[in-house]
């Protein structure tokens, strides 16, 4: 039997009926929500003038240093979730600057925060503490081509450790893209009823899943939420 909890990547749910989706989560047992945040970094460039006033465009082309090529939620909508359920909302940040998040999220209501090992230069430790300061639980996430030793540091033989490492076994950026077994040796995304016995042998405790469960609950049927470890 798997002993594992599954964490409903919301990404993948109708966020027009974010509310009752998160619901029939709950119902199906589930009280580990698995929240994206992606932002992708852009400018204002100011066009010419034109009928007398000036345009302003955003663009958010890839010529910026951006984290993820989406779009997702912010505190916002953690803040208006909150309203609706008492779930754990584990807020998983995609974004080159997780530090500006922290607060907002905080007050949302977010319990975990989870940054980017990536985009966290030297100042994670900071990041750290602020996230526990706040009374959220600090995460860290490996993109698929991230080597583990690039966080073993966060957790081994820091004195202020993360308490969670999400390894992505997809690329940040969208909901239902193909799991990547070469992962395994590393384990969030693409994962559904043939893989996830995988991704937990290999010692996921923690398994977030998207487009597998919104397309069809089956994964919460045949796996019983436990309740959070
Ligand atoms: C990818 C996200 C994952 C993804 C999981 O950038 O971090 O959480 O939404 O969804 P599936 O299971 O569809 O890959
Ligand atoms: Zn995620």
């Amino acid at each position: 039997m798997l002993k594992a909890i599954i964490a409903p990547s919301m990404l993948s749910s109708d966020l027009a009926n974010l509310a009752w989706e998160v619901g029939w989560m709950i119902e199906c047992g589930v009280d580990w929500l698995h929240m994206d945040i992606m932002f992708v970094a852009g400018r204002v460039v100011f066009i010419s003038m034109k009928f007398d006033y000036w345009v302003i465009c955003i663009d958010i082309g890839s010529s910026f240093s951006h984290f993820a090529p989406n779009l997702t939620f912010g505190a916002p909508v953690i803040e208006s979730l909150r309203k609706h359920t008492p779930a754990y909302l584990d807020c998983h940040l995609m974004v080159t600057n997780p530090m500006d998040y922290v607060e907002p999220l905080a007050k949302a209501g977010a319990f975990g925060f989870t940054f980017p090992i990536e985009v966290s230069k030297g100042n994670w430790q900071e990041l750290v503490h602020k996230i526990k300061s706040k009374g959220m639980k600090p995460g860290v996430s490996l993109m698929p081509g991230t080597q583990f030793k690039r966080c073993s540091h966060l957790y081994l033989e820091s004195e202020n450790p993360v308490e969670m490492v999400l390894v992505m076994t997809v690329e940040p950026r969208f909901g239902g893209q193909k799991f990547m077994p070469e992962m395994l040796d590393k384990v969030d995304g693409g994962l559904g009823p043939s893989t996830i016995d995988a991704a937990a042998s290999a010692g996921a405790n923690c398994i977030v899943a998207g487009s597998s469960i919104f397309a069809s609950p089956i994964l919460l049927m045949l796996y019983p939420c436990c309740p959070r470890l």
